[in-house]
């Protein structure tokens, strides 16, 4: 037995474990949800991302985002025919499910911003409409062979949507779950951080009885809207708008923690200073700023920039940005002269991860993969990214590793689970391995 192969048992032993369909997952027993923006195909140059840009090792659950609803006739719906189906098109609904084979759950998300509130409100308000939606629903799953569905409706009760919302989610949740069981469906949803958002959409302690996962949307707490810099996702604040207040308040309200995944957000909110300041060396947070952000290159919305364009555009015009951190949110900023970005980098996303395993919560999900810096572009801004195996996904592979460091249970304090279960087999697995080669 050489060197080589007893590093790399030893590497298998501590860092990693083969699944059933042998691909190397890190070693944690969380769940990573990573969705994926279908129109990420669109944009342009090092911002386009097609499914073969997907490193699936770093998720171990994927939704597409999004389907639609018909509200001609309640059924669940393509938005993008061309993008999603393979007749004369791109076929990534195929492209998503291939991903089963490697041992991730696929899911279909529905809804979405842009779906707005109204005719979900229109579907969920009358039994008969239910039917129907939940009929094709099961039909449209089983046909492209999706693991289950992820209810993005945002949101039940606002943006369109009537009082009365609130209880029909619900019988929409349970109706959908009792339909899919017998087809081992798996059923999710997206909701809001906001406590007076949740008030107004949620019966959180009955919808969590029909849920496998309830991933919160723990980003948007503040924009360019606010009219002053603040950050997007913040740990903790003053105003109890941040992931601490959500999750304490949805534990209180009834959710299940082990049902609860916590939203990561890949992307910063973007700001316009009213004036430049004196210098770049002060920390922006709840400096005024007009309503509108700027751009970034790729995704090309106001107020909105993807951690990969945020990385490149440090990469590229170093001299021009300065970066810093802002301890009461665990946040990054970056500024350029009027210009502002609040930002998750490597840092922010460890933070929010050691909360979610301190707060013993199912895991996280990220909106959204493909603002992850995907290409490798940005490596010089981590100097330790050799020790995350090369020099794509930053994010992720922080996240991944943040999550598996202090599973390892010879470092004390470890609950019996599926991780010490997994150990002592990665244990065995080598253990019969070395004998293997001994025995010769
Ligand atoms: C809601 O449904 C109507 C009728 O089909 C459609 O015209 C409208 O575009 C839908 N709304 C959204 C936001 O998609
Ligand atoms: C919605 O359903 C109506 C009624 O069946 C149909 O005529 C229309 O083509 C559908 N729209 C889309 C976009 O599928
Ligand atoms: C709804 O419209 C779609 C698209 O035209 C069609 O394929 C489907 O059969 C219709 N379903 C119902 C229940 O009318
Ligand atoms: C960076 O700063 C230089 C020098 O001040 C300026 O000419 C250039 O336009 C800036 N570029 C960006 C992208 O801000
Ligand atoms: C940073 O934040 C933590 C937690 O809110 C606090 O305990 C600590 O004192 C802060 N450190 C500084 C330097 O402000
Ligand atoms: C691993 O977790 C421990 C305890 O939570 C922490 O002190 C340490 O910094 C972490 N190491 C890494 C590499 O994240």
């Amino acid at each position: 037995m050489s060197f080589s192969d007893v590093a790399f048992l030893l590497t298998i032993l501590l860092f990693g474990t083969y699944n059933a369909h042998g691909l190397i997952r890190p070693k944690h027993d969380k769940v990573v949800v990573c969705y994926v923006a279908s129109w990420a195909a669109y944009r342009q140059g090092n911002g386009a991302f097609s499914l073969e840009n997907l490193r699936p090792e770093h998720c171990t659950h994927l939704i597409y985002a999004f389907a639609g609803l018909n509200a001609s006739n309640w059924t669940i719906r393509s938005l993008d025919p061309w993008a999603d189906m393979e007749k004369d098109g791109i076929g990534n609904y195929k492209k998503m499910t291939t991903f089963r084979k490697q041992g991730l759950k696929v899911s279909l998300g529905i809804g979405g911003w842009n779906e707005g509130s109204t005719n979900y409100s229109l579907m969920a308000s009358s039994s008969d409409r239910r039917r129907i939606f939940i009929a094709s629903t099961v039909e449209f799953l089983k046909m492209y062979g999706f693991d289950g569905l992820d209810l993005d409706w945002e949101f039940p009760g606002s943006r369109g949507g009537a009082p009365y919302d609130k209880q029909n989610f619900v019988s929409l949740v349970k109706e959908l779950k009792d339909a899919f069981r017998e087809h081992r469906l798996s059923l999710t949803a997206a909701i809001s951080a906001v406590s007076s958002t949740i008030d107004i959409a949620y019966d959180i302690p009955e919808i969590s009885k029909y849920l496998d996962y309830i991933h919160v949307m723990a980003y948007d707490y503040h924009g360019a809207w606010n009219k002053q810099v603040l950050p997007n996702s913040p740990l903790r604040s003053k105003d109890r708008l941040d992931v601490e207040h959500t999750i304490t308040y949805l534990l209180q309200q009834g959710a299940p923690a082990e049902k609860l995944v916590l939203g990561l957000a890949m992307y910063g909110r973007t700001f316009v200073l009213t004036s430049v300041p004196e210098s770049p060396k002060i920390n922006p947070i709840g400096l005024p700023s007009l309503d509108i952000g700027f751009k970034g290159p790729y995704t090309s919305e106001e107020g909105f920039m993807g951690f990969n364009e945020i990385c490149e555009a440090l990469v590229l015009f170093t001299q021009n940005w300065t970066t810093g951190w802002d301890n009461e949110s665990s946040t990054a900023y970056a500024i350029n002269k009027d210009r502002v970005v609040v930002y998750d980098d490597r840092k922010a996303m460890m933070a929010k991860v050691e909360y979610v395993k301190r707060k013993k919560l199912a895991g996280v999900m990220v909106w959204s993969i493909d603002t992850d810096d995907f290409r490798g572009k940005c490596t010089s801004l981590h100097n330790d990214m050799t020790l995350l195996d090369g020099r794509d996904y930053p994010l992720m592979k922080s996240i991944n590793a943040a999550l598996a460091n202090n599973t390892i249970p010879f470092e004390g304090n470890q609950q019996p689970g599926s991780s010490s279960v997994q150990f002592l087999s990665n244990i065995a697995f080598a253990l019969s391995i070395a004998m293997i080669y001994l025995s010769r």
